[in-house]
């Protein structure tokens, strides 16, 4: 039986060994998924051991993934200006390093939530590692312009060096939140961590249009505090990250496979689970 893993610390709370055997029921391939514990500063050698067990691929999650982009032997583009790699396929002596989470999140927007991003206004807000992955399948949905907002401007600043090269036809700004003053944008995408903090982050409440889509890559039982305060600022249409989580495992899961798993029905299934739930903590649809 092909056999793939979750390598993280911690990873018990994880959904994906969930996730990806639904997927493999549905697509009616032989695989095993397991969700698997490195010490912090053992990752490497639980790579090996797991390839020596003939691991076939694995995801990468926190605190590994910019470690599993030094280990990769060869990269993907996404992975490369992600600078983090989520997903390793095994071949012979490569490790194929890429990174779904930002394919995730876009597959999530325009296919699950009907949110177009082709010719729209979009906002990033935050400059971390989360902001760093969307970018560049972002600037791949051809949006009118891309503004990137971050508390530390510098970072943003960071940003637009980095993938100045991506933009095309894109208008690409970056700047801090007070710069967001007089903009109106179609599709809002918070990249930060400030709903773990419960934090509000500073932003001008006007910046939304009449028919704007807020969207938080973290996700719980109800709305995150980011979706709660764009549901006061006006905003009418909201997602969590729930999609992105399942998403971006559909996006391993084909590359793994070669047939795309009905991400909708696992989506669907999470969801009333989740629901259910008087209270569950906050969790990054990057998977941690
Ligand atoms: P991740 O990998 O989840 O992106 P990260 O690289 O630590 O984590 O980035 C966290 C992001 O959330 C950053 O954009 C951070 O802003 P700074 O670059 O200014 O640190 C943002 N963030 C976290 N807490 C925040 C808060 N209370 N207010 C505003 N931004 C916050």
């Amino acid at each position: 039986m092909d056999r793939y893993a979750l390598i993280g610390h911690p990873v018990e709370h994880s959904k994906s060994p969930h996730i990806h055997a639904a997927f493999a029921r549905q697509t009616r391939q032989e695989l095993s998924y397991r969700a698997l514990l490195a010490p912090l500063d053992g990752f490497s050698d639980t790579v090996r051991m797991f390839r020596a067990e003939h691991g076939r691929g694995a995801n990468i999650t926190v605190p590994f993934k910019i470690e599993a982009y030094a280990l990769a032997t060869r990269l993907t583009e996404r992975a490369r200006l992600a600078g983090a790699v989520n997903t390793f396929t095994f071949e012979d002596d490569a490790i194929i390093g890429d990174n779904t989470d930002g394919i995730g999140l876009v597959r999530d927007l325009i296919i699950n939530l009907a949110c177009p991003l082709a010719g729209r206004r979009v906002l990033l807000l935050g400059a971390g590692g989360a902001a760093r992955g969307a970018v560049f399948p972002l600037f791949q949905t051809k949006p009118v312009s891309l503004t990137i907002a971050n508390r530390t401007i510098e970072r943003a600043q960071e940003l637009r060096t980095a993938f100045a090269s991506c933009a095309g036809q894109t208008a690409f700004t970056v700047g801090g939140f007070g710069d967001l003053k007089g903009w109106e944008f179609d599709v809002v995408i918070n990249a930060t961590s400030v709903s773990l903090e419960n934090g509000v982050l500073p932003l001008p409440g006007n910046i939304f249009a009449p028919d704007a889509f807020v969207y938080d890559m973290m996700y719980g039982a109800g709305d995150t505090p980011f979706l709660a305060w764009a549901r006061t600022a006006g905003a009418a249409r909201l997602s969590d990250g729930l999609g992105m989580l399942v998403e971006q495992a559909a996006e391993s899961f084909t590359l793994w496979r070669g047939v795309r798993p009905n991400s909708a029905s696992v989506l669907s299934g999470l969801r009333r689970k989740l629901a259910s739930k008087s209270k569950a903590e906050l969790i990054s649809g990057r998977e941690f």
